[in-house]
């Protein structure tokens, strides 16, 4: 494999049940033992809300979304520790603050009407902020940010002043393409599966439905390396200073 990946590849992993990988990793962190609060926004049916659990033992689980089918499978679980509503700031507000966010796919746009070139035709890098300082609000100092899959940076938001980055050993910071404030591709994604390299857009044509889970790993590269800035392509994971 090494010698496919290309240069100014910034990071590669398998996705294969990338979720909980991050949430094992967060545990290291956070103590899996502990009581802690933690909302999983964008929780869909609610599969992620359920791994929490089993992962954090004796955390309680908000999960919200904003999708009423997503939302109406999701209201079949019944879980002492668990509870899941539509997505507005009173039920996000009303389980924190909160030692544990993750926001997974969630802070993207897929699929891409075909033609979008800039990002923000569809979906502009303001929303990604009032998620951000929404998000930001309800997590408690010390408290830990897990921002998988986004197609913004975190760190081009001013709220990330207040946060250090932890490096994760698993880094994938997911098959979406990263785009700058201002709408502009920062990265191409490629896939590798059986010592292939697919570009985006091949891999979504050539392994249909399911190509998430079989890719074997995900490699972003820059399309303008010297544009990086001192962007963080190596972790997930945000910790709140204040
Ligand atoms: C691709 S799914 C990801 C589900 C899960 N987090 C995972 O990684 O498997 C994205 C979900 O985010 C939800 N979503 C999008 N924008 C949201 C928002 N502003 N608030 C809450 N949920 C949102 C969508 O309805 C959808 O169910």
């Amino acid at each position: 494999m090494t010698s496919l990946v290309p240069r100014h590849q910034i990071n590669t992993h398998t996705s294969r049940g990338q979720n909980t990988v991050y949430m094992a990793d967060a545990a290291a962190v956070l103590g899996r033992d502990r009581p802690l609060r933690i909302l999983s926004f964008g929780c869909s049916s609610g599969e992620e809300c359920l791994d929490l659990a089993d992962i954090f033992p004796n955390a309680v689980i908000k999960g919200v979304d904003l999708d009423d089918k997503a939302l109406e499978r999701a209201a079949a679980i019944s879980h002492d520790r668990i509870s899941i509503e539509k997505s507005t700031y009173e039920a996000i507000s009303s389980g924190g603050p909160y030692d544990l966010i993750l926001a997974m796919s969630v802070l993207c746009r897929y699929p891409l009407p075909k033609g979008v070139v800039n990002i923000k035709d569809v979906y502009k890098f303001g929303v990604f902020i009032d998620t951000i300082n929404l998000l930001h609000d309800s997590l408690k100092p010390g408290g830990l940010m897990c921002i998988y899959n986004s197609m913004y940076f975190f760190d081009d938001c001013p709220v990330s002043l207040d946060y250090v980055p932890l490096v994760s050993r698993n880094v994938n910071l997911g098959w979406m393409p990263k785009y700058y404030s201002d709408g502009d591709a920062a990265t191409t994604v490629e896939h590798y599966w059986e010592g292939q390299v697919y570009a985006f857009q091949d891999w979504v044509r050539t392994a249909s439905a399911d190509f998430v889970s079989k890719t074997e790993a995900i490699g972003h590269v820059w399309i303008n390396p010297r544009s990086r800035g001192s962007r963080r392509v190596d972790t997930p994971f945000w910790l709140k200073r204040r």
